[in-house]
């Protein structure tokens, strides 16, 4: 059975001030289309049909406006939730406990775009009894991330945007887990930024010995700052273009 997929689309994106002071950034464009329309294109790509949405912040009704039952992705339902204030990526992961009911899930963050599906990898995991998996990215700017060190095929250790990278390979927003997730989030405490912090998470599953990594394939990017925005736009008008023609169809 494929997991579910849990899209993380709160937060008020205070590094994209004032294009998010009266909207959601996941409602900003991305060339053609509303941000939040890659990360639901992704999942459903890789065959996921149940999806949540956490929102929260400004404009969160404007969502349902936007996407309604999902019909424009070939869904018949969307699930919404939202989370209230800033808490965190991982806070807002503990409200789709009820929508797990126990099984498998897929996690994009809303503002993380990709150029290749991820399938391989969500059926991959589908595999995997248990734990985790993440998807790594190499990149210029490791400090912008979370950074992954990995030794003997395994990842070791997750620093949360560290002054000294260890090496220059991002922990994506791309993140599977089984039903542990909710029971490693309870006992989590606010990092110095004041939020429930997704790379704790990680961590613990790599304590455990249960977390897995591939390097995703194509391109990646998130949305959260003015340049990664623009590169973002410029990466999907990229793929658009590809054998020269420009259409809206991504
Ligand atoms: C978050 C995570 C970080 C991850 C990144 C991917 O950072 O904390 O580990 O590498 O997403 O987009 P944020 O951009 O929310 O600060």
């Amino acid at each position: 059975m494929a997991p579910r997929g849990v899209i993380l689309a709160g937060g008020l994106g205070k590094r994209l001030e004032p294009l998010t002071r009266i909207t959601n950034k996941h409602l900003l464009p991305v060339y053609c289309k509303p941000m939040i329309y890659y990360p639901i294109q992704t999942l459903v790509d890789a065959g996921i049909r149940d999806i949540l949405i956490v929102t929260g912040g400004n404009n969160a009704g404007d969502f349902l406006r936007l996407l309604g039952n999902g019909a424009e992705f070939g869904l018949k339902h969307i699930n919404y939730t939202y989370q209230r204030g800033e808490g965190g990526i991982a806070e807002a992961l503990d409200l789709a406990k009820h929508f797990a009911q126990g099984e498998k899930i897929v996690v994009i963050l809303g503002d993380n775009l990709v150029g290749k599906s991820i399938k391989k990898y969500v059926d991959e995991f589908t595999r995997q009894p248990c734990g985790a998996k993440i998807l790594l990215k190499k990149v210029r700017d490791p400090q912008r991330f979370g950074v992954a060190e990995v030794k003997g095929g395994r990842v070791i250790n997750i620093a949360e945007k560290p002054k000294r990278p260890k090496s220059d390979l991002a922990v994506t927003g791309i993140y599977m887990y089984d039903h542990k997730v909710f029971e490693i989030i309870k006992p989590l405490k606010p990092s110095r930024r004041g939020e429930l912090e997704i790379t704790d998470v990680n961590n613990e599953y790599i304590k455990r010995g249960e977390m897995t990594f591939d390097i995703l394939d194509g391109w990646w990017t998130d949305c959260g700052t003015f340049d990664s925005l623009l590169r973002a736009g410029k990466l999907v008008e990229g793929a658009l273009c590809k054998g020269g023609k420009k259409t809206c169809e991504y």
